[in-house]
C-alpha cells in the first residue's frame, strides 16, 4: 500500500518483518557489486542484524564486498566507550559477518578536531551514494539524530538532543539522565535522502504517534521523518503497535 509517497508494510509477525527487512539487505549485497549501505543502531534493528550475522554463519550472506556508513555518534565518545554507536555496530554486526574492516565508515565522536571530522565524514557520504539506508524512528519523529526543527537541508552536523531523546536513550544508561551525552553527530536529512533504497522500521506502541504523523501529517521540520515523503523509493515496516494508530 502507499500513502503520501511511502510504501507501507504492516506485519502481524515481527519475525516475518525482520526476515523480509533482511532480504532487502539480501538483495542489495547479491546485486551489486560494490555494495553500499548506511546503517542505523537503537533496539529497532538488532533483531535484523541478528538475523544477518545467522545467515552469514549459514554461507547465505556474504558481506566481503560490502562498504558500511552509520548515522550518527555521540559527541564526544569514543569507539570503545560500551554506549558509542561504534561499539555497538561492531558488538551487534560487523565481529560477526565478513565485512573488510577498511570498508567501515564511522564517526569519531572524540575526534580531536571535530569539524575536520565532519567534513571527512561529509566527502564520503558525497563520494559513495547508498544502495540502502536503515532507518529507525525516534518517538519525536527524528530520523539519525536530526531532532525537530532540523534544516533538512544541513549536511553532517552537531545536534543538541532533545529532552525526550535524552530521556529515551537513558535505557541504554543504567537508566541514568546523567550519563546520557547531549550532543551527538549526526549525517543530515540530506545525507539520508542520498540512497537508493530508504526503509525505515518502527515496532511498538511508542513509535505509533510519530508513525502517523510521519504518514498523514504535512511534510515539515517539526517532524524530521516527514522529510522521507521526498522521496521515491521508501518503505516503511510497521508492526501493528506502531501501525495502530493509522487506522487502515
Ligand atoms: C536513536 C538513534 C536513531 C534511532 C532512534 C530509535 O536516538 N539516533 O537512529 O532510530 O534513536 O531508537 P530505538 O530503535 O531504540 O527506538
Amino acid at each position: 500500500m502507499k500513502i503520501n509517497n511511502l510504501e507501507i508494510k504492516i506485519f502481524k509477525d515481527k519475525a516475518e518483518l525482520y526476515k523480509e527487512a533482511a532480504n532487502e539487505v539480501l538483495e542489495v549485497i547479491k546485486k551489486e557489486k560494490k555494495p553500499i549501505i548506511s546503517f542505523a543502531t537503537g533496539g529497532t534493528p538488532k533483531p535484523l542484524y541478528e538475523l544477518l550475522i545467522k545467515y552469514y554463519q549459514q554461507k547465505i550472506a556474504d558481506f566481503s564486498n560490502l562498504t558500511s556508513f552509520n548515522l550518527d555518534e555521540y559527541l564526544g565518545v569514543s569507539e570503545d566507550n560500551i554506549n558509542s554507536y561504534s561499539y555497538y555496530m561492531y558488538n551487534n554486526l560487523f565481529n560477526h559477518i565478513n565485512i573488510n574492516p577498511k570498508n567501515i565508515n564511522l564517526i569519531k565522536g572524540d575526534a580531536k578536531n571535530i569539524k575536520r571530522e565532519i567534513k571527512r565524514y561529509q566527502k564520503l557520504l558525497k563520494k559513495n551514494k547508498r544502495h540502502l539506508q536503515i532507518l529507525g524512528i525516534g518517538s519525536d519523529g527524528h530520523i539519525a539524530f536530526n531532532e525537530p526543527g532540523t534544516d533538512p537541508n544541513l549536511g553532517v552536523h552537531i545536534i543538541k538532543l532533545d529532552q525526550q531523546t535524552i530521556n529515551d536513550n537513558a535505557r541504554f544508561f543504567d537508566n541514568d539522565i546523567e550519563k546520557v551525552p547531549k550532543e551527538a553527530i549526526t549525517m543530515g536529512i540530506s545525507d539520508i535522502l542520498y540512497s537508493d533504497r530508504i526503509i525505515l522500521i518502527a515496532t511498538g506502541k511508542n513509535k505509533a504517534a510519530p508513525i502517523l504523523q510521519m504518514i498523514r501529517g504535512s511534510v515539515n521540520n517539526l517532524l524530521p521523518a516527514s522529510h522521507l515523503r521526498n522521496h521515491d523509493n521508501v518503505c516503511i515496516y510497521l508492526d501493528s503497535e506502531a501501525s495502530n494508530s493509522l487506522k487502515l
